[in-house]
């Protein structure tokens, strides 16, 4: 462990801005997106893509909605050569679609570049160049204006090879590789020496490429130096002003958002955030995390987990369960506080308002995932997580007092068992602890009859043996109360409540279900009864009650 870093590593130096503006401003419209998940994506496999993988997520890329997509590196690989031809001449690309392809600033490279692109309808020819003293001085032997001579040369030579091919519509990108790292007044002089060699204008702008290629410091730096870029560059009415953001030290996402607040209009990127090392930046995160700022990012994830499949397939790497947006988990909560205030949160949620339920920074539904798995029950949980999953589930919504009581159960359930519970298993639970007490005590058939008070005739089993019970009281359940007494049951009611449950939730004809407390000198304990009749599901509820009463299971009851 090196106690004193700072022998080895200094900090990032700051730009000097005086009047930095992106600090004030938010971002109100999408950007130009463009997908390298073929390019740079694809070149950071294990096992880069072939062709079949290419075009399953070159076609899943136009359906999400780009319209910008860097498909291949031709000039470096026959594959990518290969792919490019195949898209061009099995008419793969959509109208509204430009693919881009990459290629050094080297003559034979290029040349081989545009051939790949010969027949296309349209095309961007991105030229890339690192322009950082460390790449001059070690990996190309340069000084600055060599490297300034073959940026303008080679933006020369596509110029002049793509007049050889009118019949495409031609667009250069350039990317000043390693530009972060680059000192900014030579970062401007070649871009703006690449503007004018690109004789660009307003209506065929230059797409300037600014890219973190390595993300070396923190975000509010790269945005200011995409602003003194932005506030400073001759030409910029003819440029298209992209970033590129490398997610080195985990703050790629924010790096783009503020580099949009400073003035990039066009952001390059992956899907779940693939790419070289730790990553490109996460288009899909970009671009939901405008969605959540009430801006239309002009991309569809209305399916995310269709696009997580056909990624999880194409790159054969795994998404992460946390990952934003589309991690298995991150609909999910396991904490009882937590899931108490999503269960209140998506109660009070109004169809037609802003969107407002704590710990879901977005509706799981906007993105085709559902409630069900929002709320999920282990042994950090709580009594809201079971609420909620018994209430959406099965339509039931348990008394508090019980719901206390049933929680310790699940706890003690959970605790014994590890791992998760699902709906299924909760409802089960439920049923053989409250609905399917048949011991002492078996509800078999009753019959209302009118006396001066209320009268029923009660048939249950008793310790084995069938009785045919008679008792009077104010209502039914008073009177099969008073009935349970020819027994030696003597019970008080403590509370009482029914409510109505879906015809579907738990079973065709279910209707009404009834939760009943009782008590006697020894304790109390709660019981529930599910019937299409009110008064069959309230004595079956007694019934329960007293069971649970007599086995002791439960008659500490909590507050
Ligand atoms: O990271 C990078 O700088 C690149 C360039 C080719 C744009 O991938
Ligand atoms: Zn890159």
């Amino acid at each position: 462990m090196l106690t004193n870093p700072a022998c080895k590593y200094a900090p990032f130096p700051p730009v000097r801005l005086t009047h930095r503006q992106w600090p004030n401003r938010t971002i109100t419209a999408p950007p130009i997106w463009m997908s390298t998940d073929l390019r740079d994506g694809n070149q950071a496999l294990f096992e880069p893509m072939d062709g079949v993988r290419k075009l399953q997520l070159f076609r899943a890329l136009c359906d999400i909605g780009f319209k910008e997509i860097e498909v291949a590196f031709p000039s470096a690989s026959e594959t990518d050569f290969d792919f490019v031809r195949l898209l061009i001449e099995g008419n793969h690309i959509p109208s509204d679609v430009t693919i881009a392809v990459l290629t050094h600033a080297r003559a034979p490279l290029i040349r081989r570049t545009l051939e790949a692109l010969k027949d296309a309808r349209r095309a961007i020819v991105h030229i890339v160049n690192a322009t950082s003293k460390p790449f001059r001085d070690m990996v190309l032997g340069m000084d600055q204006a060599a490297v300034l001579a073959m940026a303008t040369s080679s933006v020369e030579l596509v110029k002049q090879l793509s007049t050889e091919q009118p019949d495409t519509d031609w667009t250069i990108e350039y990317s000043l590789e390693t530009f972060t790292a680059t000192e900014l007044d030579f970062a401007l002089e070649v871009a703006n020496a690449v503007t004018a060699a690109s004789v660009a204008t307003p209506t065929q702008r230059l797409i300037l490429n600014l890219p973190a290629s390595v993300e070396v410091t923190t975000p509010n730096v790269y945005a200011d130096q995409i602003e003194w870029m932005h506030c400073r560059l001759a030409k910029r009415d003819c440029i298209v002003l992209s970033i590129h953001p490398h997610n080195d030290r985990g703050t790629a996402v924010a790096a783009a958002e503020l580099a949009l607040m400073a003035g990039a209009e066009r952001v390059e990127g992956c899907l779940f955030g693939n790419g070289e090392r730790t990553g490109n930046v996460d288009l899909v995160t970009l671009a939901l995390n405008l969605y959540t700022q009430g801006v239309s990012p002009g991309l569809d994830f209305s399916n995310i987990n269709a696009v997580l499949r056909i990624v999880e397939e194409c790159t054969q790497l795994p998404i992460s369960a946390r990952h934003p947006y589309v991690g298995d988990l991150v609909f999910t909560a396991f904490s009882g506080s937590h899931q108490d205030a999503i269960k209140k949160g998506l109660a009070a949620q109004q169809p037609d308002f802003l969107w407002n339920v704590p710990y879901l920074p977005i509706d799981p539904a906007d993105l085709g995932r559902s409630y069900e798995s929002v709320i999920r029950v282990n042994s950090q949980s709580g009594k809201g997580g079971i609420s909620y999953l018994l209430e959406n589930t099965y339509g039931v919504c348990l008394p508090r007092r019980l719901l206390v009581e049933f929680s310790c159960l699940v706890q003690r359930h959970v605790d014994h068992q590890g791992g998760e519970i699902v709906a299924a298993d909760l409802w089960r639970l439920f049923t053989e602890a409250y609905l399917e007490t048949t011991h002492p005590l078996r509800y078999i058939k009753h019959q209302i009859f009118e006396c001066d008070a209320q009268g029923i005739h009660l048939t249950v089993e008793w310790a084995g043996a069938t009785h045919l019970l008679c008792g009077e009281g104010n209502g039914p359940i008073d009177a099969a109360v008073h009935a349970l007494q020819n027994l030696g049951v003597h019970i008080q009611v403590q509370s009482y409540e029914e409510r109505s449950i879906g015809k579907n939730a738990v079973g065709s004809d279910a209707r009404a279900c009834a939760f009943l407390e009782v008590a006697t000198e020894n304790g109390k304990a709660y019981g529930a009864g599910i019937d299409v009749n009110i008064v069959t599901a309230s004595l079956k509820a007694l019934v329960s009650a007293t069971n649970r009463l007599a086995a002791h299971t439960l008659t500490a009851m909590p507050t």
